[in-house]
């Protein structure tokens, strides 16, 4: 069975691209394949936000998790801090990627531009990203088009350590869905959408309401133009809501588009069916809300058994490195 992993941030509200491009295909791989899924709250870490923040986003998501089909008897669903090995492979994987490389990633030279102090975890993010995906021999890894560069590099990493140690690590893939892998800001079309942006009415929230749905495409950001057709460049408002309905409705942008003329229509289709895409997840998610204990043991037995794949990976790891057993063989 193919092995898969990906995971997400706690650090905010999941939003429709986090659902678009990657979530709702986590609940297909769940099928057919032996799939892990972290939240990883290591790397919410990586900017300032309060440990309270943490804990409750780090809750929150595994509810969210749950609410959008992710089902504990088909997938292991786990919190990444509980498995330790994540950050002692991190360590052996800084010691085979090189400076130059991570300061080739786009995602850190955009977060950390323009502020003070930059944390040294901001700029070595991507080995973690690297552990938690060659922990569990991952050949499959489902992300949004914004997580390219990283999974790039976790392949480049596993490829120069196979070479230079021996085969360890199975190099793996991104797979990145052909529609809804980059969902853009509503006002502010040219950037991602994000959990943790301050556009509000740019950002539609994974348990926004019907209502706020509606009024957030119906004051998407267009062009004046008028002319309907796909163009990401000259028209980014425009080409993102038919992404948007291209994704709910699984046809392509440029199907979409020659099937309306006015943008008006488009927005209110739009709408539409994002409300149905959302609506189950608002339900399930309102049900699960009642009990907290039931998400507690998801997360203990998911922590136990990614420790039982992540150890033996890591043993691997360390011994081809050279390092000693621990007491435990670990
Ligand atoms: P994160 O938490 O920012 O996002 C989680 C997933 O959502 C996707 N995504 C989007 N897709 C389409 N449009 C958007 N606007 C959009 N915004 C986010 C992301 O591509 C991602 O798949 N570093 C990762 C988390 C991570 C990870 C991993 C992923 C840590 N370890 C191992 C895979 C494997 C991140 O910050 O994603």
């Amino acid at each position: 069975m193919t092995r898969v992993l990906s995971g997400i941030a706690p650090s905010g509200n999941f939003t429709l691209g986090n659902y678009l491009g990657a979530l709702r295909h986590w609940v297909s791989f769940q099928d057919g394949h032996d799939a892990f899924y972290c939240v990883v709250d290591l790397h919410a870490l990586t900017t300032e936000i309060d440990p309270a923040d943490v804990r409750a986003n780090t809750r929150d998501a595994a509810l969210n998790l749950l609410a959008i089909g992710l089902d504990p008897e088909r997938c292991t669903l786990f919190v990444q801090s509980q498995v330790p090995e994540h950050t002692r492979l991190t360590w052996l994987l800084e010691c085979t990627a090189t400076v130059g490389e991570l300061r080739r990633m786009t995602q850190f030279k955009d977060k950390g531009r323009g502020q003070e102090t930059v944390r040294v975890g901001l700029f070595t993010y991507p080995c973690l990203m690297a552990a938690d995906i060659l922990l569990y021999g991952a050949q499959a890894v489902p992300v949004g088009d914004d997580q390219r560069q990283h999974l790039e590099l976790a392949r480049e990493v596993a490829v120069r350590f196979n070479n230079r140690y021996g085969e360890t690590f199975v190099v793996p893939d991104a797979a990145i869905p052909g529609t809804g892998a980059r969902v853009m800001d509503l006002q502010h079309p040219e950037r991602k959408m994000s959990k943790s942006s301050d556009s509000p009415m740019g950002t539609i929230r994974l348990l926004d309401t019907d209502e706020e749905i509606t009024r957030k495409v119906k004051r998407a950001v267009t062009d004046t133009d008028g002319e309907m057709r796909y163009d990401r460049q000259a028209k980014p408002g425009l080409a993102n809501l038919l992404d948007l309905l291209a994704a709910a409705t699984g046809r392509t942008a440029t199907e979409v588009a020659a099937d309306y003329t006015r943008y008006g229509e488009l927005k209110e289709d739009v709408a539409a069916a994002l409300c149905q895409l959302l609506g189950p997840v608002r339900r399930r998610r309102a049900e699960l809300e009642d009990d907290p204990a039931y998400v507690d043991a998801v997360l203990a037995r998911g922590a136990a058994r990614a420790h039982e794949v992540a150890a033996a990976t890591y043993a691997r790891a360390a011994d081809a490195m050279g390092l000693l057993p621990g007491p435990e063989g670990a």
